[in-house]
């Protein structure tokens, strides 16, 4: 797993393995080997303040969780990332999924008692970075644009609660983004769970409808760079749409306000030879369905661009029945259809835009169709189904369905498609590919 800390300010520390190989003990103790898989991988949301129910910053506060945490380690279930792991692209950014052995290295170590080893051992705490700063600051300044989402008082307790206001963004002019982060008050920032962005603006009669995805946040999540090379617009005389999850944590907070923060690209960008990248949901278009009590569902969308592309990220979009969803691409020219990414165990609690490495993005040729399915399970066996009794039809609402997933593409012609594919060493799909039967 790459760090889920990734702050120039302790990346180092976090870098550095806590032990040399001469240091492991057969037997793994809390001191010598677990307390940085916590540090690593847990503790950013499991400490004081912040969204997960119990800190794991000591032994003493682990030692009571410790049969839960085999478990959700050996489901995967935490940390929360769901995209598996046998199949499709697996060079992503911001992965936070366990390596196999530290999984291992946890289950080996509760078997044996969970025991706390010689404290000497243990690593330096992590400085995590302050609550309500941007992160990118370090790196890029402070934002060129702040956009916040209007108030709503989130109470002390309660359900699962989702806001959607819409706010004006205030640009007057387009331009291309380099940057984007999405950051929770300090006040609020236990009960953020996630808090997605996309821009809007009117069309032709008027009427304000969605331009594209501005910005996907997840407790935990650094800000995204948009790749070199490309540019994504942030677009004159437009609204911001938020869609934001609280769920409360205790704590009572009246007019709460969520930002995101674009920094753009400088005045004299130079545009020649960049592409233009968009953020938008692809899947199922316009079409409609019931799943019925107890009952599941399968449903496919299709999408094909008449130019090639490049897709830096993939975020399934699914509501509570939602469980599973792939992206797959079918290349006419050799009549292949291979699945690029896949999240089998999803879980609509948490929602991860999935960007893949610079040189691992896939690369369509025109024409190529991007298949993606989605599994429902409305039967009580989903943990998430608030009500296995009801009709389940696609709508707004989070009790509705939905059937998409938010893609980043980066819009290429023949010859920036040809320069990327002969940059990893590939060839152009073509027929002699096919495969004879
Ligand atoms: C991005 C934030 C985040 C990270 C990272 C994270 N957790 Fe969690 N964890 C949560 C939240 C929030 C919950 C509460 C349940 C939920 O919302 O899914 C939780 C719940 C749990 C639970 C309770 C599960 C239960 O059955 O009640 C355990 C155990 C746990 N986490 C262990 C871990 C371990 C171990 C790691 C690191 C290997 C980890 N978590 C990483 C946020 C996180």
């Amino acid at each position: 797993m790459k760090k889920i800390i990734v702050t120039g300010l302790f990346s180092g520390m976090a870098l550095v393995p806590a032990l040399a190989g001469a240091q492991i003990s057969e037997d793994p103790t809390y001191s010598n080997e677990v307390a940085r898989i916590m540090q690593d991988n847990c503790q950013i949301c499991h400490q004081e303040g912040n969204i997960g129910p119990m800190p794991f910053t000591s032994y003493d506060e682990v030692r009571p969780y410790v049969g839960l945490i085999r478990e959700a380690v050996i489901s995967r279930e935490m940390p929360p990332y769901h995209y598996d792991r046998d199949i499709g692209i697996q060079e992503l950014k911001e992965d936070w999924r366990l390596d196999q052995e530290d999984i291992d290295t946890i289950v080996a170590w509760v078997d044996a008692g969970a025991l706390e080893g010689n404290s000497a051992n243990l690593p330096e705490p992590i400085q995590y970075p302050e609550i309500g700063e941007w992160r990118l600051e370090s790196d890029l300044g402070l934002p060129d644009l702040v956009i916040q989402s209007a108030p709503w008082d989130v109470p002390a307790n309660g359900q699962d609660m989702w806001w959607n206001p819409l706010v004006t963004t205030g640009i007057t002019e387009d331009r291309c983004i380099k940057a984007i982060e999405t950051l929770p008050s300090r006040a609020a920032h236990g009960s953020t769970h996630h808090a997605n962005s996309q821009f809007e603006t009117r069309n032709e009669d008027g009427e304000w409808e969605t331009y594209g995805r501005l910005s996907e946040f997840a407790f935990g999540k650094l800000g995204e760079m948009v790749p070199e090379g490309a540019c994504r617009t942030a677009p004159a005389d437009s609204m911001v749409r938020w869609s934001i999850h609280y769920y409360p944590d205790g704590t009572a907070v009246a007019d709460d306000q969520v930002s995101v923060g674009i920094w753009y690209q400088d005045e004299d960008f130079d545009e020649t030879g960049v592409y233009r990248q968009d953020l938008r949901g692809y899947g199922l278009q316009g079409g409609d369905f019931d799943i019925p009590p107890h009952g599941k569902l399968m449903t496919q969308g299709f999408h094909s661009f008449d130019h090639p592309v490049r897709l830096d990220s993939w975020q399934p979009h699914l509501h509570l029945r939602g469980v599973a969803m792939t992206m797959e691409i079918f290349t006419p020219i050799n009549g292949r259809r291979e699945v690029v990414s896949q999240a089998s165990n999803w879980n609509a609690g948490w929602n991860h835009s999935h960007i893949y490495d610079e040189g691992a993005q896939p690369l369509v040729p025109a024409g190529a169709t991007i298949i993606l399915t989605a599994w429902y399970d409305n039967s009580a066996d989903n943990p998430l189904n608030p009500d296995p009794d009801q009709w389940v039809g696609m709508g707004q609402r989070t009790t509705d369905e939905m059937s998409h997933a938010w893609i980043a593409v980066t819009h290429l012609d023949e010859e920036g498609y040809e320069r990327m594919l002969a940059e990893r060493g590939e060839e152009r799909p073509n027929a002699a590919q096919r495969r004879r039967f």
